[in-house]
């Protein structure tokens, strides 16, 4: 039965869609504390403002990550919710779960917590919504020594790393995404569960430009899939398309299944313009290719990523509430991201900008944002990187590149008359 008089809510059952307040009345029935968020919600929707207190850090014992605090601020009326902390779990690379093992996770939520999840955060991790202060302790132990699962990244530290699908099950993936996020998920154990960085800072890897977990505008460092050389081309295959022999698209937009135009649907659609028809044969220009991926998502069994394959390496970017996202920007162009070497190129990337950060950011400054002070040609010395077109961010944003004295011949103790003689001429 429910325990408080909520008729906004109940507005939100109405529509077509299902309804999360259907959800929550549901679980309710199980866990009473749930009736509480209904109520403490239409409270809010009532007085137009949230009822939430902002947080507070509570941890588990070693760990400072992983749990973010909430309490209500009218715990007298609704006492379900006075503490109503969220777990972030660690998900598995790519999001592979055991069911087995989702099966012990909802038992063990339902003993300890609210038994609502959430799956998936905006950071990836799967959510575990509602819980008071003492039952994290408990809930910690059963969920590291029963299920052997951690708890994911939260604060200023290394968040849960994220990764597409990759080889697993795509045959766009230009490096093993999964093995690359597991792999600095164990490194960075340490970085990952004890804030020490100004602020959060964020991995995620897709396996190619088409960039499946949207790396390039969720996370400090992100690693998306490319490749040097030239996209392979099978003519054959080429030609079925343009018969209508090969669907294109995988067959994904029926419509355009149809009456497939090579010309219209992939050349002229090429950011480019680096594509062309001789007779029946499809020739690319790779110097001008722009790696988007566009020919090869239209006409997958003709084209294909180049051999040496590894990835671009963006940083900077992030979504905040108050001052608009900003997406990452290239600094690293090309890196191989090799497993047998526990991706040494990749970790020397990573060290050598934390190493910076963490040294001159400022309190919660994320890594863009530093960048963005210090200026890209000042974050690129950092980097130990040198400077390529690529790295231009927009055109005529600074057209003003400043020498230093080591690089000009002579530094600053040149004879000026002999230069203004030169000058003049
Ligand atoms: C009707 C008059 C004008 C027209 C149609 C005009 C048009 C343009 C255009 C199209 C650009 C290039 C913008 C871009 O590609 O980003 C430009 C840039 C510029 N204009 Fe004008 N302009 C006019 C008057 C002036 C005057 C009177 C001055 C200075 C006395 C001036 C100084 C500049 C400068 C310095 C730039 C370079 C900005 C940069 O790219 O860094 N313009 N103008
Ligand atoms: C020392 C003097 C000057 C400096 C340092 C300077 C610098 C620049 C720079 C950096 C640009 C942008 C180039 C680019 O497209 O990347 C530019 C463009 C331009 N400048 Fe100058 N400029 C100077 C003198 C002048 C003068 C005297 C005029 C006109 C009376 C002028 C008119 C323009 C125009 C119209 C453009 C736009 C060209 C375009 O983008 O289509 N500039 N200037
Ligand atoms: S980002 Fe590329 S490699 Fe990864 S799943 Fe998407 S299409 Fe496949
Ligand atoms: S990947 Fe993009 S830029 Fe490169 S050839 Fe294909 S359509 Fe053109």
């Amino acid at each position: 039965m429910p325990k408080h008089e909520t008729p906004l809510m109940d507005d939100l059952e109405k529509g077509p869609w299902p309804s999360f307040v259907s959800d929550l009345k549901r679980q309710a029935e199980k866990n009473p504390q749930c009736w509480d968020i209904i109520g403490q919600m239409e409270l809010s929707f009532k007085d137009r403002m949230t009822h939430w207190k902002h947080g507070g850090i509570v941890g588990v014992f070693g760990y400072g990550g992983g749990i973010v605090g909430r309490y209500s601020d009218v715990p007298e009326q609704f006492p379900g919710v006075a503490h109503f902390h969220t777990v972030r779990l660690n998900q598995p690379s790519s999001k592979f779960y055991r069911t087995d093992l989702l099966r012990k996770m909802c038992d063990l939520w339902e003993k300890r917590g609210s038994g609502m999840t959430n799956l998936h955060g905006s950071t990836g991790d799967l959510i575990l919504l509602g819980t008071r202060t003492e039952e994290l302790e408990p809930l910690f132990y059963d969920l590291t020594h029963d299920l052997e699962w951690d708890l994911g990244g939260s604060g200023s530290n290394l968040r849960t790393p994220e990764c597409c699908i990759g080889k697993a099950r795509c045959e766009w993936s230009c490096y093993d995404t999964q093995a690359t996020c597991h792999g600095m998920t164990m490194k960075y154990q340490d970085e990952i569960h004890r804030p020490a960085f100004p602020y959060k800072f964020k991995f995620k890897f897709s396996g190619c430009p088409n960039d499946c977990v949207a790396a390039i505008a969720r996370s400090d460092l992100s690693a998306i899939g490319t490749w040097r050389d030239n996209i392979r081309i099978n003519q054959d295959e080429v030609k079925k398309y343009i018969s209508g022999e090969n669907v294109p698209n995988g067959g994904g937009i029926p419509a355009k299944a149809k009456k497939f135009d090579i010309q219209k649907e992939v050349i002229d659609l090429c950011p480019t313009g680096c594509m062309w028809m001789e007779g029946d044969a499809l020739k690319i220009d790779d110097a001008e290719c722009t790696r988007c991926m566009h020919c090869l998502n239209v006409m997958p069994k003709a084209l294909r990523p180049g051999v040496d394959q590894g990835a671009s390496v963006m940083m900077g970017a992030k979504a905040p509430i108050l001052d608009g996202a900003q997406l990452g920007t290239l600094v690293v162009p090309f890196i191989k991201m090799d497993p047998d070497n526990e991706f040494e190129e990749l970790v020397d990337v990573i060290e050598k900008c934390w190493d910076y950060w963490m040294e001159h950011g400022k309190n919660r400054e994320r890594l863009g944002e530093t960048i963005q002070r210090i200026g890209l040609p000042t974050f690129l010395r950092v980097m130990e990187i040198e400077p390529i077109p690529q790295h231009v961010k927009e055109p005529r944003s600074n057209p003003y590149v400043f020498w230093r004295e080591e690089e000009v011949e002579g530094g600053w103790q040149r004879d000026v008359k002999e230069f203004r003689k030169k000058h003049a001429q």
